[in-house]
């Protein structure tokens, strides 16, 4: 029966980690997958995660099955990070632990295809290599609102209001709560507020993908966008990814929090999705998650995770600022501040499909085709080689 099948192209980003991987050359450099890089190109576990997996060596009694949504008190404490702790809807919400964001994303797109099979999801144009497959291959029907004008690098915020001003009342818009990817460029305060304001006029569903929680100006900071939703709308969808800030990418730790109009209603959602997860993958993977629980109640472990995070933020934003001032020295001609204003991972380069296949074939740099790198790989030691490279192609 397989000879019904036909081989299906890799994903983008994924097939870059091996293809960097396998190139010999010794000066190759990453720009591909999103993962943090500190200066001497490593991904580190962080030391408040080591010390929280020891805990565990030494704790943890049983693993037995958790339910299908996961550790109570995880999900308790992901809830207060990612929507505060001011905020006193808890039961109208409920959050389940997921593996990963990508498990969170397909679980919402379960409940939502449920909930209104005939809604539109709207995505940012562009958005995150796999949210279209992710979310469209669960079967949902997704557009895209205006969002990055790659002309001028400039977010495309008039039109994108205008859109959002036009859809249908119940459609669900996706935003991205910080550190957009794969633009890196996120409204201001303000903007975020006339976003909310339209999207509560229209009575659209606002669905927050946030995996990048205190990479762009710090925790509390990058949740204003999800502290300002639950404030206004009665129902949304918030995916979480511990990936990025705790460095636990392949332990796979992410929740999936529903907020609902009353008590009531979060019951009925709460029995659809912890069905969705026993028919999808049953219970949830624990170890990373048992590791984010014990580093956020543990009061010295949290401490110790906020000055790592705040660290990989500031290596993030000197990188930035270590390519936009090698390049200008070398192509005085082009504008790159935008690569300095973004957050996060995350920036286009402004260049072509075919320009970066020639820094892959000529000069081993590394990039998703849309010309999306991913600053983390920049260090001190490959930025003159890398700007080089990069000029050498403009
Ligand atoms: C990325 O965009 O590079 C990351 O989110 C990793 C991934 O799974 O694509």
């Amino acid at each position: 029966m397989f000879e019904t099948l036909e081989t299906l192209p890799a994903d983008a980003i994924l097939k870059l980690i091996a293809e960097h991987r396998n190139d010999p050359r010794e000066h190759k450099v990453d720009l591909g997958v999103g993962v943090y890089r500190d200066v001497d190109g490593s991904t580190p576990i962080p030391t408040a995660v080591k010390k929280a997996e020891q805990y565990l060596v030494d704790n943890q009694s049983t693993k037995a099955y958790l339910g299908s949504g996961g550790d109570a008190v995880f999900n308790a404490e992901m809830q207060r990070l990612t929507f505060g702790t001011d905020w006193d809807g808890s039961e109208r919400i409920t959050t389940i632990q997921t593996p990963g964001g990508s498990g969170s994303l397909r679980i919402a797109a379960g409940l939502l295809l449920r909930a209104r099979p005939d809604a539109t999801v709207w995505v940012s144009d562009p958005t995150w290599n796999n949210h279209v497959p992710l979310l469209g291959g669960a079967g949902l029907t997704l557009e895209a609102y205006p969002f990055y004008d790659a002309d001028t690098n400039r977010l495309r915020f008039t039109e994108m209001l205008e859109r959002l001003g036009e859809l249908p009342a119940g459609d669900i818009v996706l935003f991205h709560g910080c550190c957009h990817n794969p633009t890196g460029l996120d409204p201001d305060r303000e903007q975020w507020r006339a976003i909310a304001d339209v999207v509560a006029e229209r009575g659209l569903v606002p669905f927050i993908d946030i995996a990048y929680q205190g990479l762009a100006n710090g925790l509390e900071e990058d949740r204003y966008a999800i502290e300002l939703f639950a404030e206004r709308a009665e129902e949304m969808l918030v995916s979480s990814s511990c990936s990025k800030n705790f460095a636990l990418y392949r332990d796979r730790v992410g929740t999936l929090s529903v907020m609902s109009r009353n008590p009531a209603e979060n019951a009925v959602v709460s029995s659809q999705m912890m069905q969705l997860v026993r028919t999808m993958y049953s219970v949830p993977p624990d170890h990373g998650c048992a590791v984010v629980s014990h580093i956020l109640r543990d009061a010295a472990l949290r401490e110790e995770w906020l000055s790592e995070l705040a660290g990989m933020r500031e290596r993030l934003i000197s990188a930035r600022g270590m390519l936009v001032d090698a390049l200008a020295d070398r192509a005085p001609g082009h504008d790159f501040s935008h690569i300095r204003a973004a957050n996060g991972m995350f920036s286009f380069l402004g260049v072509s499909p075919e320009q970066v296949q020639r820094l892959k074939q000529e000069s081993a740099v590394y990039m998703v085709s849309s010309g999306r790198i991913n600053v983390a790989g920049i260090t001190p030691e490959n930025i003159d080689y890398l700007a080089d490279s990069i000029a050498s192609v403009l």
